[in-house]
């Protein structure tokens, strides 16, 4: 891979942090066959809950001595920075989490605490970044037409010291060609998560799909379907028919599959939970509407940004008047608060994947509508 004078001096500096992270996209660059670095305009760091990254995670964060050159922000954490007793949260695990985010906020990140870094940015067509959270990635390829790979925490880490990442995978036009037509049979449900759930389980590991939807989707339900693509199947990016904004930039490809939405697992739900990816403006405003003058009979949990909680206060309090619980900073799949039940209902396919497997609770699919009125019967 090519490297310029700088970029060769950084991989001497004094500093080891430097020195680390470019030597650790001079690695990425050397596997994956890039020829060069490219600057970035965003990184956005992933795995920063103390529940996922434990001790050996926090204290390498905090042995990190450098600042972050570009705008980094972090994800969830594994719970409300103040709600968190409510949360059912433990000191200890207060404690540690907060080392963590301070150690981030030491390097000069933003501590956003979400998965969609996408509200809060200009983010444009062609725009290179470092982006990890797998469902914010799919959504700038996707949706955007932005161009990042899907880093991990530390790829995300290291490109934001540096401003560069590898240009390989998604940062090279030809590599976002789809490969496969989908068409979504019509069918009784046309549920974005679950259309995504399903995609992602069927296609192939190098298979991008250029997908024909049963009707026109919403941003928020992209964002959805992305998510459980990206979940159940590793995607970085889905081309839409008519929506996405490089659908025809390409040649329609010869392969063609259907899929169909199935039924999935029945439990009895004792938490139900939406907000995976974190909640837009549009979606709480939706919740706001159905619950409004109602009382909730079940644990109903929302999550979103808490920049977003923030500018919508009124709607918020609006929302918790039902009692139901608005948290922010975290969602239900990174913070262990989620074990203390038995059966979560999502209207996330990511969601329906990763509880079982990280929380060890079992998940059951509603959508939003349906989800909302559980919680109220
Ligand atoms: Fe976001 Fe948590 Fe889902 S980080 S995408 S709400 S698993």
């Amino acid at each position: 891979m090519y490297l310029s004078k700088e970029e060769e001096r950084l991989l001497e500096s004094d500093n080891p942090t430097v020195a680390k992270a470019m030597e650790i996209l001079v690695a990425l660059g050397e596997i994956y066959g890039a020829d060069r670095l490219v600057e970035v305009k965003s990184a956005h760091i992933s795995g920063i809950s103390y529940q996922n990254i434990g001790d050996a995670g926090l204290e390498w964060l905090e042995s990190l001595n450098a600042k972050l050159r570009v705008r980094t922000t972090v994800n969830p954490a594994g719970m409300d920075v103040i709600r968190w007793k409510e949360m059912g949260i433990d000191e200890g695990f207060y404690r540690k989490q907060i080392r963590i985010i301070k150690a981030l906020e030491n390097m000069g990140a933003e501590m956003s605490l979400t998965c969609t870094p996408y509200y809060f940015q200009k983010v444009k067509k062609g725009d290179h970044l470092a982006w990890a959270e797998s469902n914010a990635v799919i959504y700038a390829n996707s949706v955007l037409g932005a161009r990042t790979n899907r880093e991990s925490g530390i790829s995300a880490i290291a490109a934001g010291i540096i401003g560069k990442t590898p240009r390989y995978g998604m940062h090279v036009k030809e590599n976002r060609a789809p490969n496969v037509l989908v068409k979504v049979r019509d069918g009784e449900r046309d549920d974005a998560a679950l259309i995504g759930y399903e995609l992602g389980r069927k296609l192939d590991y190098d298979e991008i799909p250029l997908v024909e939807l049963p009707r026109k989707f919403s941003s928020d339900e992209l964002k959805l379907m992305g998510a459980a693509m990206a979940a159940t199947g590793n995607k970085a990016i889905f081309h839409v028919k008519d929506q996405t904004p490089e659908w025809n930039e390409f040649e329609i490809p010869g392969k063609k599959i259907e899929v169909s939405v199935e039924d999935k697992e029945s439990c009895e739900p004792d938490l139900i939970a939406l907000g995976c990816p974190h909640l837009s403006a549009e979606e709480l405003l939706a919740i706001g509407k159905m619950l409004q003058g109602k009382k909730v009979k079940k644990e109903l949990w929302l999550f979103t940004s808490r920049a977003l909680a923030e500018k919508q206060k009124k709607l918020v309090e609006s929302i918790e008047r039902s009692s139901a619980k608005v948290f922010c900073d975290t969602c239900m799949v990174v913070s262990p608060a989620t074990e203390n039940f038995e059966c979560v209902m999502v209207n996330s396919g990511k969601a329906l994947e990763y509880l079982p497997k990280l929380r060890k609770v079992r998940a059951v699919f509603g959508s939003m509508e349906e989800c909302i009125n559980a919680a109220l019967s």
